[in-house]
């Protein structure tokens, strides 16, 4: 694993999502109440880009593209793609993946995500 900067502990108020370049690949990073956390940016359904989905009380966030809902903390699927309804069709194609998760540190004002 190896740590990137990406940005500056001002840079995400709490409950805001960026995304960044970080070893050669798109990550999130979250800021929560209790800290700063880090997932692929890319919807494990479809790919969509998970940062300019909503953040949702509790600690989730729900992608734009078909409203699944994971955990930013663990990663894990809160609740599978459902909408529009129509979408669940693609769900023998597309089962229920959990994001990748990485480890999120802030020294000094600076936030570094390891991957
Ligand atoms: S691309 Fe994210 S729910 Fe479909």
């Amino acid at each position: 694993m190896v740590r990137h900067r990406v940005c500056d502990e001002g840079d995400i108020p709490v409950g805001g999502v960026r995304a960044y370049k970080a070893g050669g690949q798109t990550v999130a990073v979250f800021h929560l109440d209790d800290g700063f956390y880090s997932t692929q940016n890319d919807c494990t359904h479809l790919f969509a880009s998970l940062h300019k989905g909503k953040m949702v009380k509790g600690g989730q966030i729900e992608c734009p593209h078909h409203r699944t809902r994971f955990d930013i903390r663990t990663g894990k699927v809160v609740c599978w793609a459902n909408h529009p309804p129509g979408v669940k069709l693609l769900n023998f194609l597309r089962a229920k993946k959990a994001l990748r998760t990485y480890p999120v540190t802030v020294e000094a004002g600076q936030v570094f995500v390891e991957i």
